[in-house]
């Protein structure tokens, strides 16, 4: 036992991929829905007084009229692709969490929208289909790893027309000079988030070079221990410019956020529009 908790609290290498993947574990993504839909809670997805001023600026910035096929790369439940779809764009969705591609699916049958949704993994996408405009939206970005950036700049750039728009948003160095190291545990005797029965939580938030954080999250329960690890990279304007042109896009304009803020460097976000 002394090993397994050693191990699991053992802090790793830069970019480590959890072992245990969370977006379809039975329990937790159905607390990762819950979370994306609750409208007051900023977590999984942003509240939802954000994200329908957010819809309604994007839907000005890059119009239907003139960019309809949107693809929603990560997607979730398709909070915001309904909102696109509902104002004129004809709207694909992707995301591999099974349980947030089910509900988004349903949830757009029951209203009648036609959205295509997909549960696959972005990375390794090839919807052969050429779109006018992408999102990335809530700092999904600055979750991947170097390469897996790398990787998602170009399977965007490779998924849309040429002229064809991207906006994506990251956390900003302001919010990783804001970030504290700890570490912290708390008993959850009658379950949570992480395992519906009982469990230690061991929190271990770290900060590592070139703008990175962990926050390592390890779950001892009776039948097993696990860690996962939530990685985050921050930006700062230049930095994020140098990635997107890296991969060929032009830069039309930097943002504080998908709300249309304007860009100030305290800004705990910042947001940027591309085209191919
Ligand atoms: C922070 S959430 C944002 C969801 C949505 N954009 C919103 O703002 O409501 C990030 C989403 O990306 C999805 N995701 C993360 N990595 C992914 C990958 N490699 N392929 C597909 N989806 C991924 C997750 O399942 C999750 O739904």
């Amino acid at each position: 036992m002394l090993n397994q908790i050693r191990k699991i609290l053992e802090k790793p290498p830069l970019y480590a991929k959890s072992e245990a993947a969370f977006w379809n574990d039975e329990h937790i993504s159905k607390q990762m829905l819950k979370a994306h839909l609750d409208p007051e809670f900023e977590g999984a997805s942003r509240k939802l007084d954000f994200i329908e001023k957010s819809v309604t600026w994007i839907s000005t910035l890059v119009p239907s009229s003139k960019h309809p096929l949107l693809l929603d790369v990560g997607c979730g439940p398709g909070i915001y692709a309904e909102k696109f779809s509902k104002g004129k764009y004809q709207v694909t969705g992707i995301d591999f969490s099974r349980r947030s591609i089910e509900y988004a699916k349903q949830s757009a049958q029951a209203q009648g929208l036609s959205i295509s949704y997909f549960y696959e993994n972005y990375l390794i996408m090839d919807l052969k289909q050429h779109f006018d405009f992408a999102t990335m939206i809530y700092c999904d970005y600055g979750a991947l790893s170097t390469v897996d950036r790398r990787i998602i700049m170009k399977k965007v750039y490779q998924h849309l027309k040429p002229g064809g728009k991207f906006l994506l948003d990251v956390f900003s160095m302001a919010k990783y000079n804001d970030f504290q190291e700890m570490r912290t545990w708390e008993i959850c005797r009658n379950g949570g988030f992480w395992n519906e029965n009982e469990y230690i939580i061991l929190n271990g938030n770290y900060k590592y070079s070139d703008a990175v954080t962990l926050e390592q999250i390890s779950i001892i329960s009776n039948d097993k221990t696990t860690a996962y690890y939530l990685w985050n990279t921050y930006f700062t304007k230049e930095t994020l410019i140098k990635e997107a042109e890296q991969s060929g896009f032009h830069v039309c304009k930097v943002f504080g956020n998908v709300a249309g803020d304007s860009y100030h460097k305290d800004n705990f976000t910042l947001a940027i529009l591309l085209e191919k």
